[in-house]
């Protein structure tokens, strides 16, 4: 029998509750078959009890049936049971039906109280949660109390729920932690505050509340904790005595609303099934529904519209029929008749807009119809004015760079570490980003940088200590703006972990400590510490606080939502959080009027919308899952005798350099980690991994990323994302079920036994050519080139220190042709002007995929390791470089006369 995975592991979710069933299945049976006993049986039973009362499925009475089952040596109805409950819960039918509620004698004709009344018929196929109550009544009344809230259920309630009943702080965190079907809780003042299960399980999830040493807490820091896990969720408060005080302290922001204990249960019923209906509308998707159903003339253009042109024809009709009438029906380029302008939103776009930005965290946010690439250019362009300076990896996402040749920012590359092994890039240190501005301001030049910006998380998964980053650069320049291009990171919002790692969250935690006393007084600590003029060095070495009177606390992050969420392709988010947002609204428009389409798509529109529901009432799980399903291909994968011989997965401790892992995490693998270490890891580290972009190394097994890539497509329906030289990043998502997993490792079976064949048939000459081929891609790999700098015509008000250059006038020097030259990349006039000049300087951006981020940018001085990384490239895929004609530069003359013309700076 397998083990089943313990519930403190790290995010062991829904996927582990299930495996923890089927083993009490296996367990029940093998004592029914004569192989196992009872004694192992109500074991693994009492291991559950704990945690199973988090969920309402199968809940006491069931629970009870499979105890007395046993007591009663019936290991056959054990077994029956214990199949019928663990299907239900593996297929989710529990929701529906009523007739996975009820116990033998049920069915036999008693009647159950405990079955919700409207399960199983068909026309209540009604949206099912589960409500968490906190109380300090005695347990052996949960039954009774259980059976008064179900009472109130109405057939108009256009949702079904289940009471999920606790009583203590302990047990109310981790029912949080654990249940994802919870979309509200009622706390009751007077739970106490340990659990009534003495379950080291508990324990160590109780630590990851961040709770200081206490055995005491109130309804209100109940509240606050549970808000900081799960803000998504309808607190409610049930007080027994002064609710005016209550409701008047600052900590009951975190509730949604205050009760008085004696008063109408019904109001509280019915305040639930409000806040639920909040999350579930979706204001602009709704209308659309209602527009597609009313006959509307249209003598507009789009003639797609209503589909009569598709429909009526003998030619176009299968596509119609393919996507559907409502596609069509649904279609429309008017902004009025219930439609909303995207551009000036005024009715059900902005109401949507407004309920993104809340379940995000943001104070707005903006739909955007072309994908994060046009977000991360409004946003350029919108903060970003001629000659100012932005700090930016230079690996960053190809909008950036392409936002400062349009707004004329000036972009001050900064490196992150390189992963070499892997031909691939990690984060930028924030020693390098503190040095940065440090020069900046030695030069008497921190007044021109506007904004840094940064990638969160990296395309192979490299997460930032977000928090950290801003408040030590706040330090430096309190003003700073921070562009945080989240497009991989947006599901990260919906997991408490990965929460605090996101720009909003970051940004929230910024907000909260500015209120905080204790932060002036922190601040000013660390001053008479620092003394009047501390070096650079200390200032490098010192984990800086900023001073919370002077900061201006600016944040922006972009989403692709169709690349974490439920949007299609292109839905993008843009969420701000700036306190001189007014400043710069007028701009921001002129930023959406200038990248934002005049005719943006209704169905991506309906689809950002829905997107947002999605997440604010199941995000919780379905990250949870998809963090699960990603730690049980990487645990397959190590497992695996024979996958693993040639393929790996790479850790944490791999892909993030051991001085940035502070508080000493190694991998999620690794037997010691669970939620309180993980917790820890993402709190203190400089950088984390996100567990699920996972880098599959191929290289081991012969294959060049782009080569396996293809392989997985062709042969086995696999897509995978981006590519290395050595390797392919496989990403879960949302959208993930443990078939994939199973599909995915079967797969690599396949592949690895035929190397193994392969190799083991095909005698010396094979080995030895299958051993050079995995030398060449694992260890003969080309150093990764660094920025080298801008040529001096493009850094005419540069600083001594910086490396800021005018990529704007070396991208237009290109559009002069009699101003460019070519040389062939092989031409040995390459080497002599490496060696002897003049300069060689690009006249373009050159892009090489894999890896994907710029190896020259207008107005760069090539040197030898970016020609030797060229010439070492094997892909074909290389944006702004044609071989036949070779390296496009600025001419020696161009550069000359450049050179001597008056510098243009911003007003
Ligand atoms: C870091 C990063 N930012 C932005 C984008 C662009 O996003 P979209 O495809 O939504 O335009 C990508 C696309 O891969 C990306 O990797």
């Amino acid at each position: 029998m397998s083990k089943a995975p313990r519930i403190d592991q790290l995010f062991s979710g829904p996927g582990a509750r299930a495996d923890r069933w089927r083993n009490l299945v296996e367990s029940a049976e093998a004592w029914a078959g004569g192989s196992g006993n009872r004694a192992a049986f109500e074991a693994a039973l009492t291991e559950m009890t704990a945690t199973e009362e988090f969920h309402a499925y199968p809940g006491h009475k069931l629970l009870a049936v499979l105890r007395n089952s046993a007591a009663a040596d019936d290991a056959q109805g054990a077994a029956s049971l214990a199949r019928r409950i663990t299907r239900a819960l593996l297929n989710r039918s529990f929701r529906l039906s009523a007739g996975d509620w009820e116990t033998d004698e049920d069915a036999e004709g008693a009647t159950a109280d405990v079955l919700p009344p409207t399960l199983g018929r068909a026309e209540a196929r009604r949206p099912y949660f589960e409500v968490l109550i906190v109380t300090g009544t005695p347990a052996s009344r949960w039954p009774a109390l259980a059976t008064e809230w179900r009472r109130l259920r109405r057939p108009l309630d256009q949702f079904v729920y289940e009471p999920v009943i606790v009583g203590s702080f302990e047990d109310a965190f981790c029912a949080t932690l654990l249940n994802a079907d919870l979309a509200a809780v009622i706390i009751h003042e007077g739970f106490a505050y340990r659990s009534r299960h003495d379950a080291p399980i508990l324990r160590s999830l109780v630590e990851a509340a961040d709770q200081k040493q206490t055995t005491q807490a109130s309804a209100l820091q109940l509240a606050q904790v549970l808000k900081r896990v799960r803000p998504e969720l309808d607190l409610y408060l049930v007080s027994n005595g002064a609710v005016e005080e209550t409701a008047g302290d600052p900590k009951a922001r975190a509730v949604r609303q205050v009760f008085y204990a004696v008063e109408e249960l019904l109001e509280l019923h019915l305040a639930i099934l409000e806040g639920v209906q909040d999350r579930y509308e979706t204001p602009f998707f709704d209308n659309l529904k209602k527009y597609a159903q009313r006959p509307i003339g249209t003598f507009h253009a789009l003639p797609i519209a209503r589909g009569k042109s598709v429909f009526k024809s003998d030619w176009i009709r299968d596509m119609g029929e393919f996507y559907g009438v409502n596609l069509f029906l649904a279609e429309s380029s008017a902004t009025t008749g219930g439609l909303d302008s995207m551009l000036e939103p005024t009715g059900n776009i902005k109401r949507a807009q407004e309920k993104a930005a809340r379940a995000l965290g943001a104070d707005r946010a903006y739909f955007v119809t072309n994908g994060t690439s046009t977000s991360n250019k409004m946003a350029v362009q919108a903060l970003v004015a001629p000659g100012d300076i932005v700090l930016v990896d230079r690996n960053c996402h190809k909008s950036h760079h392409y936002g400062m040749v349009l707004g004329g920012g000036q972009p001050l590359y900064v490196e992150a570490f390189p992963l070499t092994a892997y031909s691939m890039y990690g984060a930028v240190p924030l020693r390098t980003i503190k040095q940065a501005l440090l020069n900046l301001k030695a030069d008497g030049r921190l007044d021109r940088a506007k904004m840094l910006d940064l990638t969160n998380c990296t395309f192979d998964g490299h997460i930032y200590n977000t928090r950290r980053v801003m408040e030590e650069c706040l330090a430096i320049k309190p003003d700073l703006i921070f562009l945080w291009d989240e497009a991989w990171f947006g599901f990260a919002r919906f997991s408490p972990f990965l929460r605090p790692r996101t720009a909003m969250g970051a940004a929230n935690a910024i907000e909260d400590w500015m209120q905080d006393p204790k932060s002036v007084e922190a601040y000013e600590k660390q001053q008479k510490e620092l003394g009047s003029k501390p070096s650079d060095e200390t200032l490098l070495k010192t984990r800086l606080i900023p001073d919370p009177r002077k900061i201006r606390l600016r944040v922006y992050q972009t989403n692709s939502t169709h690349k974490s969420m439920s949007a299609i392709r292109q839905g993008s988010m843009l969420s701000v959080k700036d306190v001189e947002f007014h400043t710069v609204e007028a701009q921001f428009k002129e930023a959406v009027f200038t990248h934002a389409s005049t005719s943006p798509n209704q169905q991506l529109i309906a689809s950002l919308d829905v997107s947002r529901r999605q997440m604010e009432l199941e995000g919780y799980g379905l990250v949870h899952n998809a963090i699960e399903v990603a730690l049980g291909i990487r645990q397959a994968v190590a497992q695996h005798p024979l996958i693993s011989k040639y393929f790996s997965i790479v850790g944490a401790d791999k892909m993030v350099p051991v001085e940035f892992r502070e508080s000493g995490f190694t991998d999620y693998l690794d037997g010691k980690t669970n939620w309180a270490t993980a917790r820890r890891s993402l709190h203190e580290d400089e950088f984390c991994l996100d567990p699920t972009r996972m880098t599959l190394v191929c290289g081991t097994a012969g294959y060049d990323g782009t080569q396996f890539k293809g392989m997985l497509a062709n042969r086995y329906n696999i897509q995978v994302n981006k590519t290395s030289r050595n390797s392919v990043l496989v990403q879960s998502n949302i959208n993930n079920t443990r078939s994939d997993i199973a599909h995915l490792i079967r797969v690599l079976v396949e592949i690895s036994s035929e190397i193994e064949e392969r190799l083991a048939k095909g005698g010396p000459n094979v080995r030895a050519e299958f051993d050079a081929r995995v030398k060449s891609l694992m260890t003969d790999v080309p150093d990764l080139p660094n920025f080298s700098h801008f040529h001096d015509a493009f850094r005419k008000d540069a600083g001594k220190r910086s490396n800021e250059g005018d990529m704007r006038t070396a991208f237009y020097a290109a559009y002069n042709a009699a101003g460019c030259e070519y040389i062939p990349l092989r031409d040995k006039e390459i080497d002599r002007r490496l060696k002897e000049g003049p300069d060689l300087v690009s006249a373009s951006f050159v892009i090489p995929y894999p890896p994907g981020f710029p190896i020259m940018v207008p107005g760069q001085v090539i040197t030898r390791e970016t020609i030797d990384f060229m010439r070492k490239l094997d892909v074909k895929e290389i944006h702004g470089y044609d071989a036949a004609e070779g390296l496009k530069l600025v001419s020696t003359e161009a550069l000359a006369k450049l050179a001597g013309k008056a510098p243009k700076r911003a007003a």
